[in-house]
């Protein structure tokens, strides 16, 4: 698969794969850019051009996975980026999942058991997302962000090792793959399961939305799991060999 440079136009490259749309939105760029080359557009909005090319080849090719280069980012501008996206779920992709469920689930005219089966499924993917996301912003995000303070300025170092003794990342890694299969088990249970007696096309946008939210979501975790643990184990060695 062919990867994207800073040479390309940006909106040859949304032509190409328009599954980026919210990825650039997060990295801070609005549509209406012309014939503009994405060095071009960093430049003008002061976004790290490397980071943007990185991220959106990430998302493109699944594949394509350049720890070493993606190690080099500040643990803060990939956590500002995976806040930006955790937002987006929040304010964006749950809500329209949720409007699409109901759409879907109103076409089955009677109530039924299969309806509440559909939402059971989808009610137990949610509550272990947001769970999953409260954590991270609450517990986890801001021990990575102490962490990195104190390697940045040595004056807060005592003050984060009193904070965390015995600092380890490990203790804070929640598990990814759990939220996977409640996802994959809400997909399948229409896919392969539910009796089709429902408008056709509004279960197939409520799967199209979920179809969209799991690549999405997997290409978050891979992130988190591949660049920011990884990254935020090197810095605890770095703490540790100053002690
Ligand atoms: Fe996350
Ligand atoms: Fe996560």
């Amino acid at each position: 698969m062919e990867l994207f440079n800073e040479n390309n136009k940006l909106a040859s490259v949304i032509h190409k794969d328009h599954s980026l749309l919210p990825v650039i939105n997060r990295l801070g760029i609005k549509l209406g850019f012309g014939d503009k080359t994405i060095r071009n557009i960093c430049e003008e909005k002061g976004i790290d051009l490397n980071f943007f090319v990185e991220t959106i080849n990430v998302f493109h090719y699944e594949a394509y996975f350049p720890e070493k280069r993606l190690l080099d980012f500040s643990v803060s501008m990939v956590i500002e980026y995976l806040l930006k996206t955790h937002k987006y779920y929040i304010e964006y992709l749950i809500p329209e999942n949720d409007r699409l469920i109901e759409l879907f689930l109103a076409a089955n005219p009677a109530e039924s058991a299969e309806n509440d089966l559909v939402r059971r499924f989808y009610t137990k993917f949610k509550d272990e997302f947001v769970i999953h996301m409260n954590f991270e912003e609450r517990v986890m995000f801001p021990y990575i962000l102490e962490l990195n303070g104190a390697i940045l300025n040595p004056d807060l170092r005592d003050a984060f090792i009193k904070k965390y003794p015995g600092y380890s990342i490990e203790g804070y890694e929640k598990e990814h793959s759990n939220m996977d299969d409640k996802m994959d088990d809400l997909k399948n249970i229409i896919i392969k399961y539910l009796p089709p007696n429902y408008d056709q096309n509004r279960g197939n946008a409520f799967l199209f939305n979920l179809f969209m939210f799991d690549k999405d979501l997997k290409n978050h975790s891979r992130i988190e799991d591949h660049i920011l643990i990884p990254k935020v184990k090197q810095l605890e060695k770095v703490l540790m060999s100053h002690e």
